[in-house]
C-alpha cells in the first residue's frame, strides 16, 4: 500500500507532507466560493472540489435563501448522494441545529449538546460511531446567525496527523491501534454497545479519517505508557495554534462543506429569530 498514511512509507510521506504544507497561510476569503444568483457552476463546483483537496473543506455562499432540497443538490454535485440520518434529523435527513432549550433528550433527561447555545468543544462528527458507518462528510449552513458568538472553528485533521508524526512517529502507531478510544454504551438505550476504535485509520481509498473528541467524560482512553503525551500535544495544538485553524462567523446564507476535519463551536446568544443551522452527512467523502 502506498498510501503516505501508513507509517512505513516515508518517501511519499514526505512528498505529501510538502504538498499539503505549501498551502499555508492562507484566509477565509480564499476557501470561500459565491454562487452568483443562487447557480453552482460547473466552474464552482471544481473550484471546491479543487480547494478540498487542499484544505478538506471550503467555504460557501448562496446570495439569497436556498430550500432543502437546493442544498441536497448542491451536494450531489460534489458527489454526496447518500445522506446519513440520526435520531434528530427529518425526513430529508437534515439535522436542525438550533437550541432547543429544556427540551432534554427523553431517554437519559440530558441536554444534548449540540442543540443548545452552549460551547461544542473540538470533534469529528460520528466519533461514537465504529468505523465501518463512519461519517466522511458533511455540510453545514446557516439559515440563521445567532446575535452574538456561535464561532465555528475548523482544523483539517491531516495537519494535526502532520504535527503528530513528525514530534514523534510512535503517536500515530498508538492513535492507529484499533481499541485505543471507547466510548461506552449509553445504558438508557436498550442494545447500545461499547464503540472502541482508532483515532486516525487509513480507509479503503487509502484516505486519513479521524475520529476524536475533546470530552473528557464518557471517554476510556486505552491505557499506553504515551496517552497522556498525545493527549497533552493534541489538546496543546489545539488550543495554541493559529496558523491552521479558521475561525469562521457563518453569516446567513452561507455555509461550509467539509470532508469529516476536527471543528468546535463558540457559545452564542440568540436574537429575536434563533440561530439556526442545516447540518448534512455523508458516507463517502467529496469527490469519491
Ligand atoms: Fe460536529
Amino acid at each position: 500500500m502506498n498510501s503516505p498514511f501508513n507509517l512505513e512509507n516515508q518517501t511519499e510521506y514526505s512528498n505529501w507532507r510538502e504538498y499539503k504544507l505549501s498551502q499555508y497561510p492562507t484566509n477565509n476569503e480564499k476557501l470561500l466560493v459565491k454562487f452568483h444568483k443562487n447557480v453552482i457552476s460547473k466552474s464552482d463546483v471544481n473550484l471546491i472540489k479543487e480547494l478540498i483537496k487542499k484544505y478538506n473543506f471550503a467555504f460557501y455562499e448562496f446570495e439569497s435563501v436556498v430550500s432543502d432540497k437546493e442544498l441536497h443538490k448542491f451536494c450531489s454535485k460534489l458527489g454526496l448522494e447518500k445522506s446519513i440520518s440520526n435520531l434528530l434529523s427529518d425526513a430529508d435527513n437534515i439535522s436542525n441545529i438550533t437550541n432547543q432549550e429544556g427540551n432534554k433528550d427523553k431517554i437519559s433527561g440530558k441536554e444534548y449538546i449540540p442543540y443548545t447555545d452552549k460551547r461544542l468543544n473540538w470533534h469529528t462528527d460520528g466519533y461514537y460511531y465504529p468505523i465501518d458507518s463512519a461519517i466522511k462528510s458533511f455540510l453545514l449552513h446557516c439559515v440563521n446567525p445567532a446575535k452574538n458568538g456561535g464561532e465555528n472553528f475548523l482544523l483539517d485533521h491531516e495537519i494535526i496527523y502532520i504535527h503528530l508524526r513528525d514530534y514523534n512517529p510512535d503517536f500515530i502507531d498508538v492513535l492507529m491501534q484499533n481499541n485505543i478510544m471507547e466510548i461506552p454504551k449509553n445504558k438508557n438505550v436498550e442494545g447500545s454497545k461499547n464503540v472502541s476504535g482508532p483515532v486516525f485509520y487509513i480507509d479503503k481509498n487509502n484516505l486519513l479519517n479521524m475520529r476524536f473528541t475533546s470530552r473528557e467524560q464518557n471517554i476510556i482512553w486505552q491505557k499506553n505508557d504515551m496517552i497522556k503525551k498525545i493527549k497533552d500535544f493534541i489538546f496543546e495544538f489545539i488550543t495554541e495554534e493559529k496558523k491552521y485553524i479558521f475561525k469562521l462567523l457563518l453569516r446567513k446564507n452561507q455555509g461550509y462543506i467539509a470532508n469529516n476535519i476536527l471543528h468546535k463551536r463558540e457559545s452564542y446568544i440568540d436574537g429575536e429569530k434563533k440561530r439556526l443551522l442545516k447540518r448534512l452527512r455523508f458516507s463517502n467523502r467529496i469527490g469519491y
